[in-house]
Parts: structure tokens; sequence; C-alpha cells
């Protein structure tokens, strides 16, 4: 075997709490793994005759995981978001009509090309700061036909790029234009989540539990189909109310629960005892203007794990950078520097069910790797625009 060692880097393992930090190491990459990662003094004799790269004392962390995210979507709501600016709120805009179901109208019109056009601009967005694994949802199609034609750009943006792409179902998003819920969660779980499985669409099933969506009842239905698929679920939980969806997720064995902007004590012991993740979604925080943030420091005492991702999508988070939600988780959730940090690479892989794979520095992972310009991990977090990548590796190749 023979592969390739990078030298001369600060390395953050992320490999368990804390940075992980190695002064001075190095990392062996060989047929897409890492094969070694320690300190450049300890490097073994059987590394000595392969090629090495000298990164100059740059800083390598794991190659970012973006784990929620609406990637796949036509046109955008700008106009939506000058309503907002006018006092109009997002439940209002979404009971007139608006929000999600105009998205919607859009990506129904749009052909799989233009879909596959947009999303890749965004995707390239993401690679270029450091992503290399992302989650993309359906949910702007409601209907057989329009949410399995999302989740084949998603698969297909996967093959077009050196990234990750780990998909879910999210068709329990919002009831379709001049439809009932009940009817429609009926035809979610009898042909729409059959059909993704059969096609292996879909990685996981996701829904949006809120005044403004689906019931706790409703989504229970939804998770017992995915269930009977052997499909892992997960939930948009606690975003503008409080219905009891982490604790719901939670007794579903849910992968995460995310947003949780208005989670309680009750919903916080319950993700704990069922190891579900926390994902907080800052830029949605921020572009709807909440008061209420998540409860950080409940959720670090009870030891929950907390990811950060960007929820790219047109209308709550129209945005790319992962870098920029952990700087926002630190300003707006008062996560430490080292937490976001996690948050966007082992608690993320966690959050996919990908920790075996991906998420650390470590020997045996996939050889996913960001090297930045930067000395010290906590950079990542503190500036505000500007991406410092220098290199990214997704299995073991630029
Ligand atoms: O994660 N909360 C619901 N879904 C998205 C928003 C989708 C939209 O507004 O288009 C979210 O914030
Ligand atoms: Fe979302």
């Amino acid at each position: 075997m023979m592969g390739m060692v990078y030298r001369g880097l600060h390395l953050a393992t992320m490999a368990e709490a804390g940075y992980g930090l190695v002064a001075r190491g190095a990392l062996a990459v060989a047929e897409g793994c890492l094969v070694w990662v320690g300190p450049e003094a300890a490097l073994g004799p059987e590394y000595g005759h392969w090629p090495r790269h000298d990164c100059g004392g740059r800083l390598a962390t794991p190659a970012l995981i973006d784990c929620h995210t609406h990637l796949v979507f036509a046109g955008n709501r700008a106009t939506e978001f000058e309503r907002r600016l006018q006092g109009a709120s997002y439940a209002e805009i979404a009971q007139a009509g608006g929000g999600i179901r105009s998205t919607v109208a859009a990506t129904r019109a749009a052909s799989p090309e233009a879909l596959l056009v947009a999303a890749l601009a965004r995707l390239e967005a993401m690679i270029a700061g450091g992503v290399a694994t992302v989650e993309i949802k359906s949910g702007y199609g409601l209907d057989l036909e329009s949410e399995v034609r999302m989740l084949r750009v998603a698969r297909a943006l996967g093959g077009m790029r050196r990234v990750r792409v780990v998909t879910s179902c999210l068709a329990a998003h919002a009831v379709p234009e001049g439809g009932d819920a009940d009817t429609y969660i009926e035809c979610i779980c009898s042909e729409i989540l059959p059909a993704m499985a059969e096609e292996n669409l879909a990685d996981a099933v996701d829904g949006f539990c809120e005044g403004i969506a689906f019931s706790p009842a409703q989504i229970e239905r939804v998770f017992a189909a995915a269930q009977r698929l052997g499909l892992p679920v997960k939930l948009h939980a606690e975003q503008l109310s409080n219905l009891g969806g982490a604790a719901l997720a939670a007794r579903h064995q849910a992968l995460s629960a995310d947003h949780l902007e208005y989670l309680d004590a009750e919903g916080v012991a319950a993700m704990a005892a069922s190891g579900t993740v926390a994902v907080l979604l800052p830029g949605a925080f921020y572009t709807l203007r909440e008061r209420q943030a998540p409860p950080v420091a409940l959720l670090r005492e009870a030891g929950v794990p907390m990811a950060v991702a960007t929820d790219c999508n047109p209308g709550s988070s129209p945005m790319t950078s992962l870098l920029l939600a952990l700087n926002m988780a630190c300003t707006l959730f008062r996560l430490t520097p080292e937490e976001a940090l996690a948050g966007a690479t082992r608690i993320a892989a966690a959050a996919l069910g990908l920790s075996r794979e991906t998420g650390t520095l470590e020997a045996g992972k996939s050889a996913d790797v960001a090297i930045w310009e930067a000395e010290h991990p906590a950079e990542l977090a503190y500036r505000i625009g500007g991406v410092p990548l220098h290199l990214r590796l997704f299995r073991g190749l630029p």
C-alpha cells in the first residue's frame, strides 16, 4: 500500500470533547482513508517512502459537515424578506399562502436541469467553504412526483462534485395548496415514502411539527411509516412554538431534532435519554429575528450533543456559509467556538448517522480533511465573512 503523508500541520482532530489539538502533526492517507494521525515525530518508518506534502504549519480539521439544508429549490423569496421588514411575520406570510408554498410553486414549475443548476451553485459555495458532507431535504414538492424529483436531483448532485450527499424526505413540510392535512399525510405514508424507499432516494425521513405545518399526531403517522420502511427519522421541532416535537422525535429514536428555540426541560431530558442530536440553526433564528434562543445551557448540562448547520433555504435561512453559522451559533446562542466546530464535524456526523465514517481526524475514517490558513481552530468561528480554506480533501482527494 502506498499513500500520501501530509506533514507540517496543526491538527484539531475533534476526536473527542475538545479540539484534540496536536502540534506539529501529520496525516497519512491511503485509499481514501486516514491510516495514521498523530505528531509528526511519531510517524512510523513504514511511511518513510511515501510522498510528503508539507502544509507549512497550517491548521487541519475534519472537513465540515452541513447536516441540515434545503439545498434544492427554485426561485427566491426576496419579496417576502421585504414584507417581513415591513412587519409581517414568517407565520403570517405562510398562512397567507406565501412562504414555503411559494417555493413549492416555483420548484414544481422548474425542470430537473434548472433545479440541478441552481442547487449546484449553492453546493459549490459550500464546498469552497470546506464542506465535504451535506444533507439535502426534499419538501418543496409536496406531491409524489415533485418530491421524488427533488431527491433525484439531490442524489445527482452527489455524483457531480467531490462531496457526500445524504438525503432526507421532508414531504411533511407543509400542507399542499388546496389540500387537506390528513389526506396528505396518508399520501406520504402510503405512496411517497414507499416510492422513495423503492428507489433508495431517502436516507432519512423528516417532518415539520408546528402550528403552521403538522401536529404531533400527524408526524407520528409519518414516523411509523418511516419505521416500517426501516428509515431513520428526524424532525423540525419547537421552532416557533412548543408542541412537544422533540420528545416525540426522541420516542422514535430520531437521529436529530432541529431548530429547538422553544424546547423545554422535558424535551431536553427526552433527547438526552434517546441520544438524539440537537441541530441548532442560527441562520433561521437570525433571519426571522427570533427573540428566544434554544436552551443551550440546558442541552449542555444534560449532555445532549449539539450540531450546527446552515438550514440553507430560500425563506428562513438564505445562507450557504457554514462558517458564518458557526459564528452565529457562538454570538447568538453562546456556544463556545469549540462546541460550534464540533457541531459542524463530529456531532454533525452523528446527526446523520455517519459517526463511523467521517467527522473526526482518526485512523480508519474517510480522509475528509480541511486545511485552513489559520493557526488556531477558534479562528474558524471568530471571523465574519471570508473563507480561509487552503485545501479540502474528500476521501483523500482534493
Ligand atoms: O428549516 N421550518 C421549516 N422549514 C424551513 C423553512 C423553509 C422555508 O421557509 O422555505 C426551515 O426553516
Ligand atoms: Fe429546515
